[in-house]
């Protein structure tokens, strides 16, 4: 099995990158071989490396500057998936992508399912939601995995973000009223790459299999705020001894992008599908905060 793995130098890419090369022969892009905000690029990439599946890891994901750069999140969100799919379909090839939950409004206060209606408020979520119609619409075997408030040691997080500010600030303002699922990037390249080796047990390429394609929610399980991912990262990062948080409601923070209140994703689909048991979001970042030690 050739793996194109787009979007290597990422957090989910990143560990992708190095788990995923024992289910078959790893290639990876990064964004001066294929940059996906000149999508004339992807069709010609993808064709030379005739693939059997396209992992994108790649996307757009400043949430906020997206607001001003609309078009650039629409064609490397929106457009460029759209071009990966449809040239899958021409080289017989599956793509898994990941998408997100800023795809909902957040007015649910019960967890959202696959099934459930999208209505993005901010332009990433909305650049998100095409890139998923326009694979969906390519009638290929795809894997649309939609994960929340990512963080790892590598790369931009809210994760390393607090831990920066812990050390310049005495206290530090977060966000108390919105409401998700932090999920560690190596949780969710260990379910992908469990998801492939799957799909390549049951020839997902050859005797296409409905159930095996579609939207898959995939988050840690579990929920807290912003300000409650930033205690455990506090308390467990040692960091707690001098900085005080102080819980505020998003009134108090305004952002250039719309954020929705409440976006808790229902892994169990994921769960009856592939028999993936995500890690619960308190035990996954105690593991990748030992790491570094
Ligand atoms: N981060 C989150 O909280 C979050 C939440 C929900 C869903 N997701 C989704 O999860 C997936 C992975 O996110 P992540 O946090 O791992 O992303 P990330 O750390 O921000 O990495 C983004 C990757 O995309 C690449 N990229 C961006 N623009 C590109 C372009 N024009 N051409 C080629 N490559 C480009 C980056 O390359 P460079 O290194 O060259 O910039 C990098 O490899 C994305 O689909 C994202 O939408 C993320």
């Amino acid at each position: 099995m050739k793996i194109l793995l787009i979007g290597k130098t990422g957090q989910v890419g990143g560990e992708l990158n190095s788990i995923v090369g024992d289910l078959g022969t790893l290639i990876t892009l990064d964004r001066e071989q294929m940059d996906l905000s000149k999508p004339n690029s992807i069709e010609p990439a993808i064709l030379e490396i005739q693939p059997d599946i396209i992992i994108n890891a790649a996307a757009y994901t400043a949430v906020d500057k997206a607001e001003d750069e609309p078009e650039l999140a629409m064609t490397v969100n929106g457009v460029a998936p759209g071009i990966m799919a449809n040239t899958a379909k021409k080289v017989g090839a599956g793509l898994i992508h990941y998408s997100t939950d800023y795809v909902f409004d957040g007015h649910s206060d019960k967890l959202y399912r696959e099934e459930d209606s999208p209505c993005p408020v901010n332009v990433y979520g909305k650049s998100k939601l095409a890139g998923e119609k326009a694979i969906i619409e390519a009638k290929i075997p795809y894997l649309i995995l939609r994960t929340s408030w990512v963080y790892s040691l590598h790369g931009k997080s809210f994760l390393k973000t607090i831990k920066k500010l812990s050390t310049e600030k005495d206290t530090l303002r977060i966000v108390d009223d919105q409401i998700g699922s932090p999920t560690w990037a190596r949780s969710i390249a260990l379910a992908t790459h469990e998801i492939l080796g799957y799909c390549s047990r049951k020839e997902w390429l050859k005797k296409p299999d409905p159930s095996l394609s579609g939207i898959f929610h995939l988050t840690c399980q579990g929920n807290t705020s912003w300000y409650g991912f930033a205690k455990e990262i506090l308390k467990l990062s040692g960091e707690d001894l001098n900085t005080q948080l102080s819980p505020i409601p998003t009134s108090e923070y305004p952002t250039p992008a719309a954020r929705p209140l409440y976006s808790v994703l229902c892994n169990e689909k994921v769960k009856n599908i592939f028999d993936i048991e995500m890690p619960h979001w308190l035990n996954a970042i105690k593991i990748c905060l030992n790491e570094k030690s």
